[in-house]
Formats: C-alpha cells, structure tokens, sequence
C-alpha cells in the first residue's frame, strides 16, 4: 500500500476562520479522500500557527495573555473542520509541547551542521506577513511603505541569528531541476526556480524585540522566526525527532497544499532547512491561487470576508465544495459570486447529476416493483456509452493524480450529460409497453453509471453522494476504485428516492 502524507498550512490564530483557509482545508480533504479510495494509506494533517509577533499584537489588543488567546482562537479553526466535512488524522498547535521540543531539536541539528551563525538584522519586516523584504520589492502609499502583498512593513535593526540560506541554492536549483514536478503548478515551478536562480541571501531566523515564541536554545534572548518554527511542524506531526517512529517513516516526504503567498517559505525556506538538517525535502508543494469576493480582494477593513459558517448555512456544505472546486481551475485565483455559485449548483448538481437520479430512480420504483435485475448482454449504443465511461474514468483519475479538481469534475459531468442523453435516447418508459427485457438492461446500466459516478463525485461532495449511493442500496464504507470494474455485481435495488439537490433561486 502507498503511503501519502498531505498538509494544509498551519493558520495563523491572530482573527477567526474565513473561506481562505476553508479552501485550502477542502483541497487537502478532496485529495486525501480521492487517494483513500484509489487505495492509499493516507496521513491528513492541519493545525495552528500560534506564534509570533501578529498573533502576540492580536493578543494585546484583546486583552488577553497569548496563551489563553491562542486557546481560544485554535479552537475555531479545529471545530471548523468537522463543519466542513473534513476527516483529518491530526490538529498540530505549534504551542504543543512536543512541537517545541522538534523545533528546538531542528534548531540544534542546523547549528550542528554550522548552517547557522550570529550577526545583526538591519531591513524591512512586515508583522502581516511575518516575512523580511527587500528595498526593491517595496512601493509606497503616502508617507507607508508597502510589499508586493499590500502588508505595510516597518524598519527592523537587531541582533539576529542567521540561516545560511545562501549556501543552499545550487542543490535547491539542482533539487527543483531534477524534479520538475516537485512544485505545481507548472507556472509556479518557472517562478520559484527563477527567484532561486536571481540568488538568495542568509535568512534571519530569531527575534529579541518581543517573546513571543519558541526560545533560541542556549540562548534565551532570542525567540525563533516565527517561519522556522511553523514550517516544523509538519514534521513533529510524524514523531519527528524520532525516526524510528512509523509515522515519520512512513509518511515523510510529504505533499503541502499552500496558497500563492506563502510558496517561497515552502518551496525555498523549507526543503533548505531539512537538507541542511539531513534531511529530504518535500514531495510535492502545490500553490493555489486567491478568492475576491464578487470581484473584490477580500480583506477586514472592506468588510467583505466571507464567514464559512454562514455561506455553508446558506447555500450546503457539498454545494460550497463543489463551487469552489469547479469554478476555478485549482491553482488559478478565482471570484466568489453569489450568481455563478446558483448557476453552478442549479445546471450541474440539481439538473445533471440529481434530476438523472431522481427521474431513474422513480422510474424504477414505479414501474420495476424497485429492482433492477443484473444482467451482461449489451448492444452497439450500451458499448458506446460503456467506452465513453471508460475513457472519462481514466480521464478523472489522471487529473485528480495531478491535483487537476476542475477537470476532473468537468470529465464527470461530461459523462452524466452524455448518459443523460443515453436515458432519452433509450426511452426505458417506451421499452416498458415493447421490451421489458431491454428496459431492464437499459436501466441496469444508467443504474452501473449513476453508481461510478456517484464514486468519483464522493471525494469532492461526500455527503451527498453517500445519500445518492444509498438510493442504490450500496454501502458507501465499502465503495474504493480498486475493485471498481467488477463492483456492481448483484441486482440493484431501490430504496427512498428523495431529491438530493434543490434547485438554489
Ligand atoms: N501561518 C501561515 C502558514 C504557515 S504554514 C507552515 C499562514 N497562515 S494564514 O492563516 O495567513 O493563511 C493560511 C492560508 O490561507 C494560506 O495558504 C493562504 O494562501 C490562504 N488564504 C488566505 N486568504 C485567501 C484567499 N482570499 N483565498 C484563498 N486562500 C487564501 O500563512
């Protein structure tokens, strides 16, 4: 069995959920059940990023001492999860214990292997960003100066630790050539390899100006880069530092799903820091693009956040997920719009795929006393529609092995269009007066259709496919893609053909 380990990034606790990280804990969840079914031994991780000084100035503001704030604030992002259908195997809190001792651990390994030295910090910082800036990518805004991200940055002149992160870019533009699929997608790949290539410089990794965070080891003025800290945590999540632990063993490379903003402390900052730890880099770092909210950037001071909770309420969580995966090619940034969320779920979900099942389903159920018999004989059209099935599957699985959600949803919804005709061509309620028999074949198959479809719909709308599949009478514990050719091996029975999609106004 293949072993594959999937992260999103751990979410700063400074302010509550929004549909950003939402997302990004969707894509994870959409790609390790994807994986489960296709028989794979899957490690799903996600967590808090609870230091630093954005979440210690957040802390203050509320009044409240940064323990008990960050208590508080992890907990809506672990409640979350479960509300967004999600099945993680792990929450990590970089405030845990054992995530300190890692870091303090990783820490030493670096400075065992003389990757890090002491001098003085003298630059920009932007605390939004928790990220160092260059002159060069900073504009100005009136009297503030601000980065590419739009974050206002403020002068920063102090005793820091350094990471020789200099020494690291041949092997890292030697590691990214050899494995082009190391970073995707493609576009993105191009853009790290060419800021690896205009050069890197030492990394600062400590702060002495605020305590928030884990202590330098042996030198207790110092915290550690808020960065270092939070980028270990995928790592302590397997048992790290001990590799004797299965999980590390088994699960290490991993995969990390992350948004375009914090690709280079992922695809540059990280895999140097674990090979000059000894370490292997990462497998896979996937960046996708940002959500605007009805064509607008989505931030507080607009007001136009999008609460996850309240779009979920309003709209269901399988049409939220289907939305976002279908909208906008993953990787691409997309728009949230109110219309194109009501179009979407209306003309794929309600019509295509629901109205397909719902008028099967009764049919059956009114004129087939609800049981369809098994049967093998089949003619030219049924062959036709078989060879399509068969090249859209092989379609979806590629494209989802490749993280491509869209097309592969796209590939689904082909082939329900094209057995939607197939019903209509056929006409089972004519065949019902001419050629019971056929009928019965004609439905067996939609009936075969609707279940494999329903299976490769499952990782991306769970809930609702499970309701579908029960129609079915299958049992969605025991649905996989490794027994998928053979699986519908009995009489299908129906069983409470309710709709599953309403029609949104
Ligand atoms: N704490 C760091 C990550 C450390 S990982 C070792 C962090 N946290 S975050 O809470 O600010 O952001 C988490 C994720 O949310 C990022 O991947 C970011 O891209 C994503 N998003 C935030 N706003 C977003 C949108 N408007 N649209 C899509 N994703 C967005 O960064």
């Amino acid at each position: 069995m293949n072993n594959f380990f999937i992260t999103t990034p751990i979410y700063y606790v400074n302010d509550k959920p929004h549909i950003g990280h939402a997302y990004t804990t969707i894509a994870c969840d959409i790609i390790s059940r994807f994986k489960k079914l296709d028989g794979e031994n899957v490690f799903f991780l996600t967590g808090t990023d609870e230091h630093g000084q954005k979440v210690e100035k957040a802390a203050i503001k509320s009044s409240t001492n940064p323990q008990d704030f960050v208590n508080k604030m992890s907990l809506n992002f672990e409640k979350l999860i479960p509300f967004l259908g999600c099945q993680i195997n792990d929450f990590i809190r970089t405030t845990e214990k054992r995530h300190i001792k890692a870091t303090q651990y990783l820490w030493n390994q670096l400075k065992d292997n003389n990757q890090i030295y002491l001098s003085n910090y003298e630059g920009w910082y932007s605390v939004r960003d928790e990220a160092f800036y260059t002159e060069s990518e900073l504009t100005k805004n009136g009297d503030q100066l601000i980065a590419t991200s739009g974050a206002p940055v403020e002068w920063v002149k102090e005793e820091s630790y350094f990471f020789k992160l200099s020494h690291w870019q041949d092997k890292l533009i030697n590691f990214y050539e050899k494995n082009p699929e190391a970073i995707l997608p493609k576009s993105r790949y191009n853009e790290v390899l060419s800021f690896i290539k205009g050069g890197l410089k030492d990394l600062s990794i400590s702060r002495t100006t605020f305590n928030w965070g884990v202590p330098v080891p042996n030198d207790h003025k110092h915290v550690m880069y808020v960065w270092i800290d939070a980028l270990c945590n995928y790592i302590t999540a397997l048992g790290y530092p001990n590799f004797e632990k299965k999980k590390y063993k088994d699960f290490w490379p991993g995969t990390h799903i992350v948004g375009k903003d914090i690709l280079r402390f992922h695809a540059v900052y990280w895999p140097a820091f674990l090979m000059a730890a000894d370490l292997p880099p990462p497998k896979r770092i996937f960046a996708h693009g940002w959500w605007t909210n009805e064509g607008k950037k989505i931030s507080k001071s607009i007001g136009n956040v999008i609460n996850p909770y309240e779009i979920i309420k309003q709209y269901g969580l399988d049409q939220i997920r289907y939305f976002l995966f279908r909208e906008v090619p993953f990787g691409n940034d997309g728009d949230f719009s109110k219309d194109s969320i009501a179009q979407r779920v209306n003309a794929d979900l309600s019509n295509n795929y629901g109205n397909l099942i719902q008028r099967v389903a009764i049919f059956i159920v009114k004129n087939c006393n609800s049981k369809v018999i098994k049967h093998s004989k089949i003619n030219e059209e049924d062959e036709k529609l078989i060879n399509f099935f068969e090249l859209k599957f092989k379609e979806y699985k590629n494209q989802m092995q490749a993280f491509q959600i869209d097309r592969a949803l796209k590939s689904i919804f082909e082939l329900l269009s094209e057995t939607n005709s197939y019903v209509d061509k056929q006409a089972p309620w004519s065949l019902k007066k001419t050629d019971f028999e056929r009928m019965n074949n004609v439905l067996f198959l939609i009936c075969n259709i609707i279940i494999k479809c329903s299976i490769m719909l499952n990782p991306i709308i769970p809930e609702s496919t499970n309701k579908a599949l029960k129609i079915f009478n299958i049992d969605p514990l025991t649905i996989n893609f490794t027994n998928f050719s053979n699986m519908i091996n009995n009489d299908i029975i129906i069983t409470n053909p309710k709709p599953i999609f309403p029609r949104i106004n």
